[in-house]
């Protein structure tokens, strides 16, 4: 017997204590902690820590993970060598995730995946040195040198000034962008099992080092239907192009001519948790940054849309990356980075369920049954008679 189950709608693959997701009502937890109470005081790493560890740090458990975080930042300068060569208009999320496959070189031990000390260790270099990773490239694209991480700032303010600061020169991340990005990496941090997480959990059940795993799991986020979402919702606003256009785009939609970006979800099917937070954070950052043009035209769609038939009775209301790329926009970074900041993000997600799959014992190899409709059996045909 074999259940047909085309992209797993409503097959279960795992038991996970991580995230809880229930989509009619809008609820996401992380280890059992509401999305709205992590977005309001937790941190990205007191967040990642919970997510990986199960339960919410000490003050000296945390003080020793971000020392650790902030040991593990520097990139090998093999990985910046390697930055060097990819072209300068290359996509950021090929250079990323490539180079998270390429640390698995540097870190041949990480293959030691059974050992827990070992991958501690490689946990904490992959969470460390992916915003290096992401920030490395955005300066190569615009032919910058790139700016060495600064032990002495929190995870998002590291961040911020290995992307903007200049090389040996002290940066001063603004306290709203700063914090803002860390909310926008906890709403980012994890979502049960995603197409990237379960290609995470897939590629990591083959016992694949997780350098490896999280290359491909950073792969499939880039496609338009999942992580690459947010930078589609910017092109798509730009080419509305004013809120006077929104009705014939909408027209546009429910004719089958293209999907309206950042709207619907597999589990969701009432509004996103996490949108209503990033939409608070929009107002917060345009007061810093001055008010990005597009978001009316993000309004007007959102309000045309939520009172629209098609759209009401499909259940699509706006995900996680409608309003997120509205804010990195006007944080100066372009479209083609959303996608990297939503991976930062989604690092400690990915590991903490690569580990629950890991030490899962009913998990096997990950490897799917099919039901065959090619051809019967048949003779090879030489070249000169086909
Ligand atoms: N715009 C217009 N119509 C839509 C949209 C949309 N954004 N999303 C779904 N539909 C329609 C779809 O055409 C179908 O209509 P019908 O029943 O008439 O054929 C119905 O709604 C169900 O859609 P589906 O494609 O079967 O739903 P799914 O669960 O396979 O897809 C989705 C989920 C997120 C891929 C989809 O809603 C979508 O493409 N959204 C736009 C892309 C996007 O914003 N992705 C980010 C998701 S959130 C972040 C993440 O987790 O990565």
């Amino acid at each position: 017997m074999m259940s047909y189950d085309p992209a797993f709608q409503n097959t279960a693959s795992c038991r996970s204590r991580v995230t809880f997701i229930d989509g009619d009502k809008g609820i996401l937890r992380y280890r059992g902690y509401p999305i709205e109470q992590l977005a309001e005081h937790s941190t990205f790493t007191e967040t990642a820590y919970l997510l990986l560890n199960g339960e919410l740090p000490t003050a000296a458990e945390l003080e020793s993970w971000e020392a650790e975080l902030g040991g593990h930042a520097p990139l090998p300068e093999g990985i910046k060598s390697l930055l060097d060569g990819f072209q300068p208009d290359a996509h950021p999320m090929g250079v990323f995730l490539s180079s998270v496959g390429a640390l698995s070189t540097y870190y041949p031990d990480a293959k030691q995946i059974f050992d827990d000390e070992n991958r501690r260790i490689q946990v904490a270099r992959l969470i460390a040195k992916a915003p290096a990773i992401g920030a490395y490239s955005y300066r190569h694209a615009n032919g910058l040198p790139y700016v060495d991480p600064d032990s002495s700032l929190g995870f998002a303010g590291r961040f911020l000034g290995m992307l903007f600061g200049e090389p040996g020169a002290p940066y001063t991340p603004d306290p709203v962008l700063e914090r803002a990005l860390d909310i926008l990496f906890i709403l980012h941090a994890d979502h049960e099992q995603n197409c990237s997480t379960s290609a995470m959990r897939g590629i990591g059940s083959s016992q694949a080092d997780p350098f490896a795993s999280m290359a491909g799991a950073a792969a499939a986020l880039y496609g338009p239907l999942h992580g690459g979402a947010n930078e589609a919702v910017l092109r798509m606003l730009a080419a509305i192009g004013s809120v006077d256009n929104v009705p014939d785009f909408i027209k546009k939609v429910k004719a089958g001519e293209g999907r309206l970006m950042g709207f619907g979800h597999r589990v969701y099917k009432s509004y996103d948790p996490r949108a209503t937070v990033i939409k608070e954070q929009a107002y917060r950052v345009f007061e810093v940054t001055g008010r990005n043009p597009l978001l009316d035209i993000a309004i007007e769609l959102e309000r045309i849309a939520l009172q629209d038939d098609y759209f009401v009775q499909r259940r699509l209301y706006p995900n996680v990356d409608f309003y997120s790329g509205l804010i990195y926009e006007a944080m100066g970074f372009k479209p083609a980075m959303f996608t990297v900041l939503f991976a930062i993000g989604r690092a400690p997600g990915w590991i903490a369920q690569w580990q629950e799959m890991l030490r899962d014992k009913a998990q096997k190899i990950a490897r799917p049954r099919q039901i065959y409709l090619g051809a019967g059996e048949r003779d090879y045909v030489p070249m000169d008679q086909r």
